[in-house]
């Protein structure tokens, strides 16, 4: 039948994809990474043309090893980052990401200009600093020699989409996360737009997930040797994009990502926005759906963090890790490392090991550190349950579906069976499933979520473990408001905000 292709424009790489489109079995791969730049604490940057670059090298590095008909592309990437282009669609200057912090003061004018409770009317979330529109304001506000050139504003996904195609589009699940989007009318607000002097042209059209949004222009098709013409697919943010990649397509399914970021998501059939904005209510990359999601912005990153400090290998710690007894023998961790989102919404917030002793060595605070990044997880499953979210399944995605001890980590602090799919490329497999209806290979999202095929194994929460976690918990709950004040005042110390 021919191959699809699914393109990740993650935090710390490209992850390209190609997959059969008749068995829905992955048959080729390909990655290539660039660095992420914190020029000042809180600020997280990256040169999109290194994303660029490294997609080139990807889908050129794929091609040489499919063989079979490409019949269409699907992007999808990390969420929310800002690409500032000159009216010769030239970047302006590096991207701020996701998880970038400074843009507290625009967060509190967007509320007051909005208003919070429309905002989160509309866009179904407060102003968070790692969202698109406070960082719109804050070049107006701190580079305006940069936003007097401003001509497009595009998501990572979408720049790469721009190289590929020449078309400037986003999908309506990528386009949530700006705070410009009319969530429930998966279109742009002209009030929030008119609230915040933002130009309607600098923004791309708005697509559903599986629709066509242009094909492969021929400069691309020769730096990528994949063939001119292939039609490209919306796509989506890389949650709602993984979270098709493993089925997550019907209320009561919820995925479990452990990546860079840490994310629970689960499907709605409506816009269902938190009241109090502690998790993101968001389109879905299914045409018409809905999605809720609360995210720990140092997941799998905390790890990535601890290693790079200590010069050592990832599988090495892990192992270690997994010798010790639950609860790291009274310690904890909080994995704020970059502020936090849900639930605490704090760009101040900071990280912290709290109950260390002598007898702690660096297999304790490793244990530690991957339970502290569950119990934050739970806290947004709790907050997804108090919102009348039904749990029937939750299927892990992200690089931490792969390691046992991260699935045993959340089946007992979650205290629910974790159940995994055969592909664990969530965001990139999706795109490529969008990729096949856009293409016509699919009628519609649920034909191609039918190549979705689950693990015969699933990872059961240990009732001791669980019992003695919700302990822990008990405690590490209380942990993040006895010392909010003295982070922030560090914080502010330090200089970062
Ligand atoms: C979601 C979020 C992260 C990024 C990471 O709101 O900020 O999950 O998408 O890629």
């Amino acid at each position: 039948m021919g191959v699809l292709i699914g393109v990740d424009v993650g935090t710390g790489g490209v992850r390209a994809l190609a997959v059969d489109a008749d068995s829905g079995e992955v048959v080729a791969e390909a990655g290539s990474g660039y660095p992420l730049a914190s020029p000042r604490p809180g600020w997280s940057e990256q040169d999109p043309g290194d994303w660029w670059h490294a997609t080139t090298d990807a889908l050129r590095a794929l091609a040489a090893r499919v063989e079979d008909e490409i019949l269409g592309i699907g992007l999808t990437g990390q969420m929310h980052g800002s690409v500032f282009l000159d009216g010769a669609d030239h970047v302006i200057r590096p991207a701020l990401l996701w998880n970038d912090q400074r843009t507290a003061r625009q967060c509190r004018e967007i509320s007051e200009r909005v208003g919070v409770e429309r905002l989160i009317a509309i866009s179904g979330n407060p102003a968070l600093t790692g969202f698109q529109a406070p960082k719109i304001l804050w070049l107006r506000e701190e580079e305006p020699e940069n936003y007097a050139r401003l001509s497009r504003i595009l998501l990572p996904k979408d720049y790469i989409r721009l190289m590929l195609t020449g078309e400037y589009a986003t999908d309506a699940s990528d386009a949530s996360g700006t705070l410009l989007l009319d969530v429930k009318r998966r279109d742009w607000s002209p009030e929030i737009l008119d609230a915040l002097e933002i130009d309607r042209s600098w923004l791309p059209e708005v697509f559903e997930g599986p629709e066509k949004t242009g094909t492969l222009r021929r400069e691309a098709a020769e730096q990528t040797n994949l063939p001119a013409g292939i039609p490209v697919a919306a796509g989506g943010g890389d949650n709602a994009a993984a979270a098709v990649g493993v089925g997550v397509v019907r209320e009561g399914i919820l995925s479990s990502s452990v990546g860079t970021s840490g994310v629970l998501f689960a499907h709605t059939g409506t816009f269902t926005p938190d009241p109090s904005g502690r998790v993101h209510a968001f389109c879905h990359a299914v045409p018409g759906a809905y999605h809720l999601m609360g995210v720990t912005l140092s997941a799998g990153g905390s790890l990535s963090w601890w290693r790079e400090k200590l010069g050592r290998d990832f599988d090495e710690l892990v192992e270690a890790a997994s010798g010790v007894e639950p609860g790291a023998e009274g310690l904890l961790f909080l994995p704020y490392l970059s502020g936090e989102r849900t639930p605490h919404l704090d760009p101040g917030a900071r990280g912290a090991f709290v109950g260390l002793t002598i007898r702690h060595g660096v297999e304790h605070m490793t244990r530690a550190l991957m339970e502290g990044v569950v119990f934050s997880l739970r806290d947004s499953l709790e907050i997804l349950r108090s919102l009348g979210v039904g749990v029937e399944e939750i299927r892990a995605t992200g690089g931490g579906a792969r390691s046992p001890l991260w699935r045993s980590l959340q089946a007992d602090i979650y205290e629910e069976e974790i159940v995994r799919t055969t592909s664990d490329e969530g965001p990139a497999y999706g795109a490529a499933l969008l990729a096949g209806v856009a293409s016509g290979v699919y009628g519609d999202v649920a034909e191609a979520v039918s190549r979705v095929r689950l693990r015969g194994e699933v990872t059961r929460p240990d009732p001791e473990r669980a019992r003695l976690y919700t302990e822990y918990y008990r405690i590490y709950r209380t942990l993040y408001e006895a010392n909010r004040e003295a982070m922030h005042a560090l914080t502010q110390l330090a200089g970062g905000g």
